[in-house]
């Protein structure tokens, strides 16, 4: 089977600090640099790196092909990546303590200016049983569920960064939902988890606390590998990305679960985003070397 990811793709600007400065405070940076982020798109690379099939929907600037490059190189189909003139490619700025820890702020671009007609393109090349893969960093997201759940296709929602009005619409036509512990609080007080299906996963990831998957009175938790976080940005995308590419694979859960935790323990333990996301190889060589 195959996923589609109708998803965002940003240049992330990273500052390293000592710690997340407060209001009103200025700190000297220890380093900086730039490369690929954005929710979508490191759920894309981290598919395609978990051997998975992967067509990324989304837009850039028409000046970044060589963004495109970047993606198709690593495994990513982007015939359905638009180039836009009129609008700036997506940005983030991430600052990364020096605990790993890290703050974001976007700038949404391209990314809120997908339309609907490229999206229709994208699923109708898909078929019965596929994925569709959202975050909540794109426009149109309520058109591409339509879009999807008409040519039958499963309902994958990655609800960050969660905002209720966002989130409300889609979260009944769900089949995977994935959250952190912050956004699946967000999401019982904002009374959307009421609205999720019975038959609806729910993976829940906990930082070094590990991961949960609920769904009906079946739950199977994991601890999280213990490994010397260094930049925690894109740990979720990664576990998303290796998970549902598990699931596509038709991998038992415990095993896509272990598999995506594995994957996110290697990813925190490198900087940056989707240049920090390992190979399956990698992740077996780890796996073998933690029992
Ligand atoms: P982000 O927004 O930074 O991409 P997130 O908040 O969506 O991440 P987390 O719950 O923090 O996601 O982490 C996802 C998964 O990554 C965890 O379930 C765990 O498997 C792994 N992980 C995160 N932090 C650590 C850590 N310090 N040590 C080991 N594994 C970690
Ligand atoms: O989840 C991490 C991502 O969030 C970063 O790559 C940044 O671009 C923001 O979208």
């Amino acid at each position: 089977m195959a996923i589609l990811n109708v998803g965002s793709i940003n240049v992330d600007t990273f500052y390293r600090v000592p710690r997340i400065p407060q209001p009103g405070e200025t700190l000297a940076a220890t380093s900086h640099d730039s490369s690929l982020g954005g929710k979508g798109l490191n759920q894309s690379f981290a598919i395609a790196r978990a051997g998975g099939t992967v067509l990324h929907a989304g837009a850039v600037n028409g000046q970044d092909g060589d963004i495109i490059a970047t993606m198709t190189n690593a495994g990513i189909d982007c015939r359905h990546v638009a180039r836009l003139d009129d609008c700036p490619t997506g940005t983030a700025l991430v600052l990364v303590a020096s605990d790993g820890e890290n703050s974001i702020v976007l700038s949404h671009g391209a990314n809120h200016a997908l339309k609907e007609a490229d999206i229709a393109r994208a699923v109708s090349e898909m078929h019965a049983g596929d994925w569709l893969l959202l975050q909540n960093e794109t426009n149109a997201n309520q058109s591409a569920v339509a879009l999807a759940k008409a040519a039958g296709m499963k309902i994958a929602l990655a609800a960050a960064p969660f905002v209720a009005s966002d989130i409300l619409p889609l979260i009944g036509e769900v089949d995977l939902l994935l959250v952190n512990e912050i956004e699946f609080e967000q999401l019982v007080s904002s009374g959307a988890e009421a609205s999720l299906s019975k038959d609806a996963m729910a993976l829940i990831t906990r930082g070094s606390d590990g991961a949960e998957m609920r769904r009906r009175n079946e739950t199977i938790a994991i601890p999280a590998f213990r490994v010397e976080p260094v930049d925690t940005t894109g740990a979720g995308d990664t576990f998303t990305g290796f998970f549902l590419a598990g699931i596509d694979q038709k991998i038992a859960l415990p095993e896509a679960m272990t598999r995506a935790s594995a994957a996110a323990a290697l990813q925190v333990s490198k900087h940056g985003a989707s240049v920090a996301i390992p190979t399956s190889a990698e992740v077996d060589i780890f796996l073998a070397g933690h029992g």
